[in-house]
């Protein structure tokens, strides 16, 4: 089951109470504040602001890392998913749908390799290496590091294939940061809130972002989206800079609070591993059977499979793709594809399903597979 069914019970009695009065709505918004700078890496005085979707999230941190150091320019990755506005889509980085037919793009965004291991067919020490040198060098021939207000990375990145960083990537790039002057921002929109198996994707590799921008299970499904980070940086822009009408709307944000008990209570960090372990067993199972399932990656339940037409071209064979979440569909599960080739088909189980249901989706989706990798080789016959 879903979280979102498990918080509305708490939605319904408390939207009228939240919008009662001025003074309860400040404060439901004031409670979540505090909560959620308790609860993000860093031991020093943080602040939190909130607005309504990701991409307005991902907006807010860009004008805030540029008012709070006075520079242009912000670092992004290859395989980068940032979100749908003007900025967020410069930010992204793949053209067909996001940015095809939508230019001009914003200006001064730099984008720097990601560690693809499996693609770059290298391991992932080596892939991270490889990438930390293109920034340096980066440094020197595309921008220069005193003029990068901020560096904005997905600790694994979701719609680019669920590419999850090497471990002591975050923390050099943070390193790297540091030494630059540049701001260390983490997009967990997708990732946070237990998804890897931790509350923030960047516990794993122990870094303490300057901001953290939440979404998506923030609120399990309500519309709200935030910024949350040293209250130095959060504190220069001038009152009236950020925000919205709808921005950290209570009903939203008392979703959040039901939600926030949801995780902590329930401990989801800790069934999301058992989530993980539990597709990842049956994934390298897979793998054994159909010769189409080139690579198996994924940090915590966020786990994905990259269909390839073989595995010595590792071409990616999207109408195989496609035909499996078709079957998948018919048969009652619903799967995404994701990556760089829409070749890749993510897993993004409820952290509250049981072990039943999970079971079900499992065995739906290797019958997909065998269904649909039969039929490629009756046609092929
Ligand atoms: C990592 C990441 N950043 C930003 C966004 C954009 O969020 P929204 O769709 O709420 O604007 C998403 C959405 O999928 C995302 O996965």
């Amino acid at each position: 089951m879903c979280q979102s069914v498990h918080v509305l019970p708490f939605l319904c009695q408390n939207t009228v109470k939240c919008y009662s009065s001025k003074a309860k709505s400040i404060a439901t918004n004031d409670t979540l504040a505090r909560r959620l700078t308790t609860l993000v890496p860093g031991a020093f005085p943080k602040k939190a602001v909130f607005f309504n979707s990701g991409a307005e999230a991902v907006e807010n941190a860009v004008k805030i890392a540029r008012y709070a150091t006075g520079r242009p320019a912000i670092l992004v990755f290859e395989n980068a998913f940032h979100g749908r506005t003007l900025m967020a889509m410069t930010m992204t980085a793949k053209v067909i749908p996001y940015k095809y037919r939508f230019g001009p793009y914003a200006s001064e965004v730099y984008r720097a390799p990601f560690p693809y291991p499996y693609r770059m067919n290298m391991s992932p020490q080596e892939a991270a290496d490889h990438c930390l040198h293109e920034i340096k060098r980066m440094f020197t021939g595309v921008v220069a590091p005193d003029q990068i207000a901020a560096m904005v990375v997905e600790p694994v990145q979701g719609e680019g294939g669920f590419l999850v960083a090497p471990p002591g990537f975050l923390a050099a790039l943070k390193r790297l940061c540091e030494q630059h002057g540049i701001l260390f921002v983490a997009d967990e929109i997708q990732t946070g809130f237990c998804r890897t198996g931790r509350m923030f994707a960047v516990e794993h590799d122990g870094v303490v972002p300057d901001l953290i921008l939440v979404a998506k299970s923030l609120a399990a499904g309500m519309p709200l989206s935030g910024v949350v980070g040293r209250a130095e940086i959060m504190d220069v822009p001038p009152p009236g800079t950020l925000g919205g009408t709808y921005s950290g709307n209570p009903v939203a944000c008392a979703a959040a609070l039901a939600a926030l008990d949801l995780f902590e209570q329930e401990d989801l960090a800790t069934h999301s591993q058992l989530i993980g372990f539990i597709i990842q067993q049956r994934f390298q199972h897979l793998q054994q059977r159909f010769p189409c399932i080139g690579d198996i990656r994924g940090l915590g339940s966020m786990m994905a499979l990259e269909i390839v037409t073989d595995r010595v071209s590792k071409e990616p064979d999207v109408p195989l793709v496609k035909e499996i979440l078709h079957i998948a569909h018919q048969l009652g599960l619903i799967l995404l594809n994701a990556g760089m080739y829409n070749n890749v088909l993510r897993v993004l189980v409820p952290l509250t399903v049981t072990d039943k249901q999970l079971e079900q989706g499992l065995y739906i989706l290797e019958e997909a597979i065998t269904r649909a990798s039969a039929q490629r080789h009756t046609v092929r016959e």
